[in-house]
């Protein structure tokens, strides 16, 4: 529970508090970030399952005032710029988009997938931590790749700005509303039995 917005999220089957209490808020504290705190994030994602263990994720991080953090930053798109160069850290998340086999390099059909599930394991560890991870899509993909010099056959998926959850009253007046936890669809148009059909 944080003191500035209430949790209301109820789940309809009974899952752990942790999955009900994550959530992607935009206002954050001025505190900051250890290297070590971003550590444990990313050592929680380093316990991902992936496709024949071949660990597809790659990240980048800065923290708050460093020259990475700014490179991460100018590659955000103004809307999330605006709240988010006030994260704590900013971490981009990327993967190997092939894998070996045979000594040649093929494509790694689950380098997303498996990458997915390690930013969802960051995002959890956060929240346990006390720490708020809001994952964006909203970066200009080019120059997020052209800052942080990444390889030929490596590509970006999201950068997450990571903080301690802050007042909202300090967000731009037209992102105060938006400062709540959201719902979700429930199973029932999620989930069938035996068939997709
Ligand atoms: C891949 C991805 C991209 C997202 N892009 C943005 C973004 O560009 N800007 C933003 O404010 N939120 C972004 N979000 C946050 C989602 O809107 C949010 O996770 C979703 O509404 C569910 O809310 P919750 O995380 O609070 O449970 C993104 C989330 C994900 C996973």
């Amino acid at each position: 529970m944080n003191a500035h917005v209430k949790n209301l999220r109820i789940a309809d089957h009974p899952v752990d508090a942790q999955f009900t209490g994550r959530w992607s808020p935009r206002a954050f504290a001025a505190e900051a970030m250890s290297q070590a705190d971003v550590l444990t994030l990313l050592e929680a994602a380093r316990w991902a399952p992936s496709a024949s263990n071949v660990q597809p994720w790659r990240f980048v991080y800065g923290l708050r005032g460093d020259a990475g953090f700014a490179a991460i930053a100018d590659a955000l798109v103004p809307f999330n710029r605006g709240w988010a160069e006030k994260a704590a850290a900013l971490i981009v998340i990327a993967s190997k988009t092939t894998t070996l086999k045979d000594e040649a390099e093929v494509p790694n059909p689950f380098h997303a997938f498996d990458t997915g599930a390690a930013w969802a394991q960051l995002a959890l560890q956060a929240h346990l931590n006390g720490w708020a991870a809001h994952g964006m899509g909203g970066f200009d993909h080019a120059k997020a790749a052209a800052n942080l010099n990444l390889p030929a056959g490596y590509a970006i998926h999201a950068i997450v700005a990571v903080g301690r959850q802050g007042n909202p009253a300090n967000l731009h007046e037209t992102l105060q509303a938006r400062e709540r936890p959201n719902d979700r669809l429930p199973l029932s148009e999620t989930v069938r039995h035996a068939s997709f059909a």
